[in-house]
């Protein structure tokens, strides 16, 4: 049984306030009042898509992936079980602060917390951003996807690709090793970037109009710690910025992003780097940040480029 897509995410944090301002500022999602020890952030009509946890530090929480319903979920427990991996129920506490009617939780190889659920519930009442704002993209997509810095990243492709029964959708070798995993045909849901050590690179939440980019870039500048300037990347065609959250790593705010066929895509190796234009990867040291943005100086001389992927009722064709 296959995982449908990332359904939401939690994350540990000390300072409740840090998070209003920046669920605010910039990802423009409602907040929901959970009581003293947890504040949920809705991106559309479910309850919520992040789920911030009172904690003594600050940091990543756990990453909830949807499945089909209580037997998918059986199914997909039975799977993790049959190559050893420790499976644990959720607690009627659980249940209840996710708003899910079934959920279990594992480590992943990297030690990510990783959970599985069904039945996500509605919010109360529609969505409504705290500004004015067109809307993210989820629905059959889920909410977004996730990339990881692994140590093992064989390790994690076998849980992810073998076990979970995620696709390879791209991947980089050279300048470092990058697996693109889709559960569903948003280009990926889960990302892998072969690394010194185990941790979240980002998180990217997608919007259905483009102005609502630059209007969270803006916002973000104003503030808060940009980890990518503005640009495009090269195999999702995602136009997206980074900015770091509270809880200490990226999230990356992005429109336009591909989806895949799933009769006629075949995996193929991007060998251009990460971006087409922009996206000066800021949170590098001076010397990778340099190589990074020769990798990109030859993918503009290249020409490299790709049409905008715009969903309906956001756009006019002109002469
Ligand atoms: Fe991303």
């Amino acid at each position: 049984m296959r995982v449908q897509g990332l359904g939401y995410i939690g994350v540990d944090a000390t300072d409740f306030g840090a998070w209003r301002a920046f669920a605010t500022d910039v990802l423009a999602m409602q907040i929901a009042e959970r009581g003293a020890d947890a504040l949920a952030l809705r991106m559309d009509d479910r309850c919520h898509r992040v789920l911030v946890q009172r904690s003594d530090h600050d940091g990543p929480g756990f990453f909830g992936f949807q499945t089909a319903g209580p037997e998918a979920l059986r199914e997909t427990v039975r799977q993790l079980e049959a190559v050893r991996v420790a499976v644990t129920p959720a607690s009627e506490k659980e249940l209840m602060l996710r708003g899910v009617e079934g959920m279990a939780w594992c480590r992943d190889p990297a030690g990510n917390r990783i959970e599985f659920f069904h039945g996500l519930a509605a919010g109360e009442g529609p969505f409504k951003a705290p500004r004015p704002h067109g809307g993210f993209r989820c629905g059959p997509l889920g909410m977004g996807h996730a990339v990881f810095h692994v140590q093992d990243i064989d390790a994690m492709s076998a849980f992810y690709r073998d076990t979970l029964g995620f696709r390879l959708t791209d991947y980089m070798v050279k300048p470092y090793r990058l697996m693109f995993l889709r559960a569903n045909p948003r280009h990926h849901s889960v990302a892998l970037l072969q690394s010194k050590l185990n941790g979240v690179h980002h998180v990217l939440f997608e919007v259905l109009a483009l102005d609502d980019v630059g209007r969270a870039y803006d916002f973000a500048q104003e503030r808060w710690r940009i980890g990518q300037t503005l640009g495009r990347h090269s195999n999702d065609w995602t136009l997206s910025f980074y900015a770091f959250c509270p809880a200490g790593f990226m999230m990356e705010y992005g429109w336009g992003g591909r989806t895949v066929d799933e009769a006629t895509w075949t995996p193929r190796e991007v060998t251009h780097g990460g971006s087409m234009w922009g996206h000066d990867r800021l949170w590098l040291d001076e010397e990778r940040r340099r190589t990074a943005n020769e990798v990109r100086r030859a993918t503009i001389l290249s020409g490299l480029g790709a049409p905008l992927q715009v969903t309906r009722g956001q756009f006019n064709e002109v002469e």
